[in-house]
C-alpha cells in the first residue's frame, strides 16, 4: 500500500538506491529521507492553495524533524519554519534560512529566546500567554524595536487523536482561551501595543487527526471572532493560521484524507465566512510538520537475535528501538515493515519487532507480518520521517543513527552517526 519499490536483487529501493548497499555504506539504524517525496507532499498542498487562488504560506514544523539539511531544503522549497525553541532557531540560522520566513512558538519562550529572535530578525512572534505579551513588549521599549506577532487561540476543539497530542481543547496549556475571555483581553493588550504589530490568529488543534471537520469548526470559530473584533475593535486579521496536524497512514489500515483535503476544505470555510460577513480575505497559512517529513521517512535496522515465547509471537531483536524512535512506546504508535532483502518472500510469521533497549516497553512493532528473519536481515520501517530522529535520545548510552537524503539514485548524509566519543563530549572527569 505504500508504493514501495523494489529492484531486481529483491531489495527495497528508496530515491533510486538500493537500500541494502546502503546499510553498508552508512550501517545501521539508519535513517533515509526519500527527498521527492518531501517535494510531493509540499507541491500538493502549494496546488491546493493555488486552485484556490488565496493568499497563503506553507511554514514547516520543524518540531517534526529538524537539522542544517532540512532546513536548507524547506528554503529551497520556499517555505517558512516554524521553530519552538532557541535551539530550533539557532540551527536554522546555521542553515542560512532567511529568518523573516520564521514563526517563533511556544508556551514558555525565555527572556534569552525572545532576545535572540528579536535580534536575529524573526518573521513572527507567535504570542501564546500573558507572562510573554510582556516579556516581549518590555523588551521592546526597552530596546526600541517592533515585532510582528500573532496570537495563539485556544478555540476549544477536541481533535479526534491521541490525548498528548491534542492541544485545541479548552484547557490545553497553549495559547489564550476563547471562551473564558482570555484572548479578547489578550488582544486588547496588544492593540494597545504599538510596538506589537499584530498580525492575526493562529490555532492547532492537535496532530495526527483524520477528520476535516475539526479543522472546518477552528477556522469558522476564527473568522467569526474577526468578525465580532472587527465590530468591537475595528481590527481585521491579515493572517490566518490554521496549524498543522494533518494525520497520515502509518499502517495499511490508516486510511487518512489526503493533506490536501484538509486544506481545501480549510481555505473553503475561510472563503465562505469571510464573504458572509463582507470582511476582507486573509492570507492563509497553515504549519504542517507530520504530513510533510512522516512519509518520507525509512528506519532501517539490522535483524540480531530471536527470542521464542511458547504460544505469543516471537521477539526479533533489531539494532535500534525507543532511542531513535520513541513513538510506539510514547503513544503506542503503530508502524509497518518489510524486510528490505527479501521483498520477493511471502509474509509466513507475525512476529513482534523489538527493539535493543533495556525496557519491556521498547518493542517498535507488536504485531509484524514478515517472511522469516535471520541475522543480519535488514528490517525497513516506514513512515517514519516525523518524531522519530527528532525525539530521539541516547538512552541505555546507545547513539544517534545517521540521517540520509537520497534522491534520483544519490545519497547525502543529512547527520552523522554519533561516536561514543560524543557521549562524553560535554562531561568531565571528577574523581
Ligand atoms: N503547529 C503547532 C503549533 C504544533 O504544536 C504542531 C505540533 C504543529 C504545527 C505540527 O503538527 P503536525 O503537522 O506535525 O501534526 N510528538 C508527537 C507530535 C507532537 C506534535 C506537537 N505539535 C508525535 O510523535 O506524534
Amino acid at each position: 500500500n505504500f508504493n514501495l519499490v523494489t529492484n531486481d536483487q529483491h531489495h527495497l529501493e528508496i530515491g533510486g538506491l538500493d537500500t541494502v548497499e546502503l546499510v553498508q555504506k552508512y550501517q545501521t539504524p539508519l535513517v533515509v529521507y526519500d527527498v521527492s517525496k518531501i517535494k510531493q507532499q509540499i507541491a500538493g498542498f502549494k496546488t491546493v492553495f493555488e486552485q484556490n487562488d488565496v493568499d497563503y504560506e506553507i511554514s514547516y514544523a520543524s518540531k517534526a524533524f529538524s537539522c542544517l539539511g532540512i532546513y536548507q531544503l524547506m528554503q529551497k522549497e520556499n517555505l517558512h519554519l516554524d521553530v519552538v525553541s532557541g535551539g530550533e532557531l539557532f540551527t536554522a540560522q546555521q542553515a542560512g534560512f532567511d529568518l523573516s520566513k520564521v514563526s517563533f512558538h511556544g508556551n514558555n519562550k525565555s527572556l534569552a529566546e525572545i532576545e535572540t529572535a528579536v535580534e536575529a530578525g524573526v518573521g513572527i512572534i507567535v504570542l501564546d500567554n500573558f507572562d510573554e505579551i510582556d516579556l516581549l513588549s518590555n523588551y521592546l521599549a526597552d530596546t526600541h524595536q517592533q515585532a510582528n506577532v500573532l496570537m495563539r487561540i485556544t478555540p476549544g476543539i477536541s481533535a479526534h487523536t491521541h490525548n498528548y497530542i491534542q492541544t485545541g481543547q479548552e484547557d490545553s496549556k497553549f495559547g489564550f482561551d476563547l471562551n473564558s475571555g482570555q484572548a479578547e483581553k489578550a488582544l486588547k493588550i496588544i492593540l494597545a501595543n504599538p510596538d506589537l504589530i499584530m498580525k492575526g490568529f493562529h490555532s492547532h488543534i492537535g496532530s495526527q487527526i483524520f477528520e476535516v471537520n475539526g479543522f472546518e469548526m477552528a477556522a469558522e470559530k476564527l473568522v467569526d471572532l474577526a468578525h465580532d473584533w472587527y465590530r468591537k475593535y475595528d481590527y481585521q486579521p491579515e493572517v490566518i493560521n490554521v496549524g498543522g496536524g494533518f494525520g497520515i497512514a502509518y499502517t495499511n489500515e490508516d486510511k487518512p484524507l489526503a493533506p490536501e483535503v484538509f486544506v481545501d476544505a480549510i481555505i473553503k470555510k475561510i472563503k465562505e465566512k469571510t464573504t458572509e460577513y463582507g470582511l476582507q480575505m486573509p492570507a492563509i497559512w497553515i504549519e504542517p510538520g507530520r504530513s510533510i517529513v512522516g512519509p518520507a521517512g525509512y528506519n532501517l535496522y539490522t535483524v540480531g537475535s530471536r527470542k521464542e515465547v511458547p504460544g505469543k509471537d516471537a521477539y526479533v531483536s533489531v539494532d535500534g528501538g525507543m532511542g531513535d524512535n520513541i513513538r510506539p512506546a510514547l503513544y503506542q504508535a503503530e508502524y509497518e515493515a518489510v524486510v528490505a532483502n527479501k521483498m520477493n518472500q511471502e509474509t509466513v510469521e507475525t512476529v513482534r519487532v523489538a527493539g535493543k533497549y533495556c525496557e519491556s516497553g521498547d518493542i517498535l512493532i507488536q504485531q509484524a507480518a514478515l517472511p522469516k528473519t535471520q541475522p543480519g536481515d535488514v528490517v525497513a520501517m516506514l513512515n517514519t520521517g516525523a518524531y522519530g530522529y527528532s525525539m530521539a535520545s541516547n538512552y541505555n548510552r546507545n547513539l544517534k543513527p545517521a540521517v540520509v537524503f537520497v534522491e534520483n539514485g544519490q545519497d547525502k548524509l543529512a547527520i552523522k552517526r554519533q561516536t561514543y566519543q560524543d557521549l562524553i563530549q560535554l562531561e568531565n572527569q571528577l574523581y
